[in-house]
């Protein structure tokens, strides 16, 4: 009687404690990019929570050739005809621009993705400076893709150029 009273009750308790994470922890956000005035990028980047930091998927076309900055920003407002209005860089811990690869970095800074001949680009990553809660939630920031490459170290957003896409980060569908 004691052991079953013991299973039920932690049965309960288990799925009290998943229904509060699904509820106060969304696991998946979703940006959809949408040209800034005059251009052409578009797409969409998907976040998904795990243990080890937030998977990043990206697919983005209309681009030129070659590298361009991407990086997480700091305000979910891209209504600027030219993106201005996102802000800078996501910086919750007042660090300067860097390299993804550097520890010491804004948490926004997501380098660069790559475009091929078509103008597409697809980005996957890990990244531990970024969450979906939490003092690094992302939620309800932007994603701004750029004219140029991010030189990775130029402050404080790399010389990366216009920002040519623009997509607030939603909670997705799970
Ligand atoms: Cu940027
Ligand atoms: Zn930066």
């Amino acid at each position: 009687m004691k052991d079953f009273t013991k299973t039920i009750i932690s049965t309960l308790l288990l799925s009290v404690a998943s229904v509060a994470s699904a509820a106060d922890r969304p696991s998946k956000a979703i940006a959809v990019l949408i040209p800034t005035q005059g251009q052409q990028a578009s797409g969409t980047v998907l976040f998904t929570q795990t243990d080890k930091g937030v998977e990043v998927v990206a697919d983005i076309n209309g681009l030129k050739p070659g590298d361009h900055g991407f990086h997480i920003h700091e305000y979910g407002d891209c209504s600027a005809p030219d993106g201005t209005s996102a802000g800078e860089h996501f910086n919750p811990k007042d660090k300067h621009h860097a390299s993804p690869q550097n520890n010491d970095r804004h948490a926004g800074d997501l380098g660069n993705i790559k475009a091929d001949d078509k103008g597409k680009a697809h980005y996957t990553t890990l990244d531990k400076f970024i969450s979906l809660k939490g003092t690094k939630n992302i939620i309800g920031r932007s994603v701004i893709v750029h004219a140029d490459q991010d030189d990775l170290k130029t402050q404080p957003s790399g010389n990366a150029g216009a920002r040519i896409a623009c997509g607030v980060i939603g909670i997705a569908t799970p």
